[in-house]
């Protein structure tokens, strides 16, 4: 490259080039941003599923249907399969019952829409924190007084410091209360 070229290069291109660089990147973190959403998020759902019947008033155990909470980093929501343990026979006449029994007789999966959710970034494991002894309902609300789940907390990065600095404040139902990592490779890896 002549030095003409290389000039050009540098005053035209490199400036442009970054340009376009910054501009996807802060378009991509708003447009994920927004579709993170927050506290107070509540999304209507294909199937009129209420917490506050099944897991309040019939008392079914969260890990019955969020069989990966003590194993892994997802809680897991469950495949109507689950369902049809009872709804073969429950209520199997009214309107949302023959909806749901519809995507089980096709095979399709039920496109529940997520409420909570950490960006890719960041590293958050469920088995970790329920194993020590966190209850659900310290993250989440308590969901068996919820017709529909609603985000009660934030998961952003002061939401999880704030609990990782000072457990004492929201772990007073523990025994011997560890603190979490603050340093950013545990959550950024
Ligand atoms: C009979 C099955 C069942 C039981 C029992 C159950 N859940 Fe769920 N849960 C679901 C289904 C289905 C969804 C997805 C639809 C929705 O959000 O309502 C879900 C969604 C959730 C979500 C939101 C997931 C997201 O998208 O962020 C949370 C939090 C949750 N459940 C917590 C609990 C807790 C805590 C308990 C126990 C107190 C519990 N669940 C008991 C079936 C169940
Ligand atoms: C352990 C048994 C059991 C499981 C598992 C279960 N349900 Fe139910 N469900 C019931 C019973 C019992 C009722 C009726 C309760 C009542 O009205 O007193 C019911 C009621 C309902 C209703 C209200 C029906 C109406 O209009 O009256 C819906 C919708 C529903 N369930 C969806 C689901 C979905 C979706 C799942 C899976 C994520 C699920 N259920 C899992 C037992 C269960
Ligand atoms: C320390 C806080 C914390 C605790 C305790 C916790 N959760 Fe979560 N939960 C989260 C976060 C953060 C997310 C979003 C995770 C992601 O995006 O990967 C989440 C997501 C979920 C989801 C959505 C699907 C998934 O697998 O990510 C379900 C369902 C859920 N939690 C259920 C539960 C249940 C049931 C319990 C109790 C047994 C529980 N959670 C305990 C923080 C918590
Ligand atoms: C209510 C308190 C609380 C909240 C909220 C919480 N944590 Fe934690 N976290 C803990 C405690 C306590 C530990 C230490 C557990 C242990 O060492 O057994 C921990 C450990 C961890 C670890 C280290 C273990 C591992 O999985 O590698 C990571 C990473 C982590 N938390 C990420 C997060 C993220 C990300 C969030 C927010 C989305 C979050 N935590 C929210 C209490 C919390
Ligand atoms: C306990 C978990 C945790 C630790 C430790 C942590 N972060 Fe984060 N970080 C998060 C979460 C959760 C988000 C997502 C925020 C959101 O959703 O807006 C985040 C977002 C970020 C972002 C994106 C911009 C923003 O603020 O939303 C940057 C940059 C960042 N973290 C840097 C760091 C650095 C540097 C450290 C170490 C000093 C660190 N983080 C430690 C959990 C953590």
């Amino acid at each position: 490259m002549n030095n003409k070229l290389l000039d050009y290069a540098l005053r035209v291109r490199l400036p442009i080039t970054l340009f376009v660089i910054a501009l996807a990147f802060t378009v991509t973190f708003y447009v994920s941003r927004a579709e993170r959403d927050g506290i107070g998020y509540q999304p209507d759902q294909p199937i009129k599923y209420s917490h506050k019947l099944h897991a309040g008033d019939l008392q079914i155990d969260c890990q019955y249907c969020h069989t990966g909470v003590t194993k892994g980093r997802h809680a897991l929501v469950p495949s109507v399969n689950i369902c049809m343990n009872c709804h073969t026979i429950a209520r199997k006449d009214k309107p949302e019952i023959i909806k749901l029994t519809e995507y089980y007789k096709s095979g399709k999966l039920l496109p529940w829409k997520r409420v909570h959710k950490v960006p890719d970034y960041v590293y958050f494991n469920h088995s970790v924190h329920v194993n020590y002894g966190i209850k659900c309902e310290t993250c989440h609300g308590d969901p068996r007084k919820m017709e529909k789940i609603e985000q009660v907390k934030n998961f952003n990065m002061t939401g999880c410091l704030n609990c990782h600095r000072n457990p004492e404040k929201q772990l007073p139902y523990l025994a011997d209360v560890k603190k979490g990592p603050e340093n950013c490779f545990a959550c950024h890896r």
